[in-house]
């Protein structure tokens, strides 16, 4: 069972990317054949600047391997690495409707958010699709915001394959429908676009910014409140221990409690849970040599594969004219 999923650089690891779907992937990778990659050239549909994009890809490496991407058990790599997959792009739009990039939600809600519709944003689903599809994938976890780039991505595949003979193997997205999604401070989801996340690796007092600035209500000091309509608590609960849960209901519950108290908890809480990763990335921020040869055996383990798919591909499609 080949599990397979990537994400973008295209700024800081926040909680929600966390709970939502980094913690997941780690976890996966004693129990399956994982395949993660650092999706860069995917990120240039919103990155516009050079030097931001390249800080930004070794940074996001550092960060999922602080976070506990070991290499020895996954094939890790940056995508633009394995130049295969710009090769396997073309084959596939040539028998990708247009229509099915037309109707694509993400496009479109892209363009509404004031991004220039240019041809590569429009591509976007078919350079993902060559993604999953190179490695032969079987399985690829996504957050509920990917679901029709993976629907997509079967349309496109079951299409070359009705046309030129079976190479490849449709692939079925994983979508865990129990994963809450994580709030940011202002309570909507956390995201990047929105302005309301909590950074991962951001210093101390930025943090602390953060989660004191968590909306809450008015209720007053003195009287009870509900765990299950407060921001701090929804943090709160992914941090801390289960019996820590269960007295802070109570706390909540009876009254007397300060939302400012929760927070100054909470805060410690989050910083502490990452403090073993924060080292860990420090010590790679450091030895980034060390990361670029990490990512460069990493792409060549994921090129192995993606040669394999590519040949087959080149004979179907008639690039390779003639017989070895
Ligand atoms: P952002 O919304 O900040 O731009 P991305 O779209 O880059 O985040 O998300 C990368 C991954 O993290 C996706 O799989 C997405 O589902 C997950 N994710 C992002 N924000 C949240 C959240 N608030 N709660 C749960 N999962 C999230
Ligand atoms: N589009 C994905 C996101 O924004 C990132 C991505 C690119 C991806 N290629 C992929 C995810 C292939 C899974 C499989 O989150």
């Amino acid at each position: 069972m080949r599990v397979l999923s990537g994400i973008q650089p295209s700024g800081s690891l926040h909680l929600g990317n966390f709970f939502g779907m980094m913690k997941k992937m780690i976890e996966n990778q004693d129990k399956s054949e994982l395949f993660v990659f650092i999706a860069n050239l995917h990120a240039m549909t919103s990155v516009y600047n050079g030097k931001n994009l390249a800080n930004g890809t070794i940074e996001a490496a550092i960060d999922f391997m602080a976070l506990g991407i070991d290499p020895e058990k996954s094939v890790f790599w940056v995508q633009s690495e394995v130049p295969e997959v710009n090769e396997l792009t073309w084959y596939l739009s040539n028998t990708t409707p247009v229509g099915l990039l037309e109707r694509s939600h993400s496009y479109k809600d892209k363009i509404a958010k004031g991004i220039a519709p240019n041809a590569g944003l429009f591509f976007y689903p078919v350079l993902m699709a060559a993604d999953i599809l190179l490695y032969q994938s079987d399985r690829v976890p996504v957050g509920k915001d990917q679901k029709q780039h993976l629907e997509i991505t079967r349309d496109i595949a079951i299409k070359f394959n009705n046309t030129y003979g079976e190479v490849f193997t449709i692939p079925e997205a994983e979508i865990d429908e129990n994963v809450a999604t994580v709030p940011g401070i202002d309570g909507q989801k956390m995201s990047k676009s929105y302005g309301n996340t909590i950074d991962i690796f951001s210093e101390k007092n930025e943090m602390k910014k953060k989660i004191m600035s968590i909306v809450t209500d008015s209720t007053p000091v003195e009287e009870p409140k509900d765990p299950g309509k407060c921001n701090v608590f929804a943090l709160y609960k992914l941090f801390a221990a289960p019996d820590a849960i269960t007295d802070m209901e109570d706390k909540y519950r009876k009254g007397g409690l300060g939302y400012g108290a929760v927070k100054k908890e909470l805060l410690e809480l989050v910083w502490n849970y990452f403090t073993p990763y924060r080292e860990r990335r420090h010590e790679l921020m450091n030895n980034k040599a060390e990361v670029r040869k990490i990512l460069l055996a990493g792409a060549d383990k994921a090129r192995y594969h993606a040669v394999k798919t590519i040949r087959k591909v080149r004979k179907k499609v008639g690039s390779q004219y003639f017989k070895d």
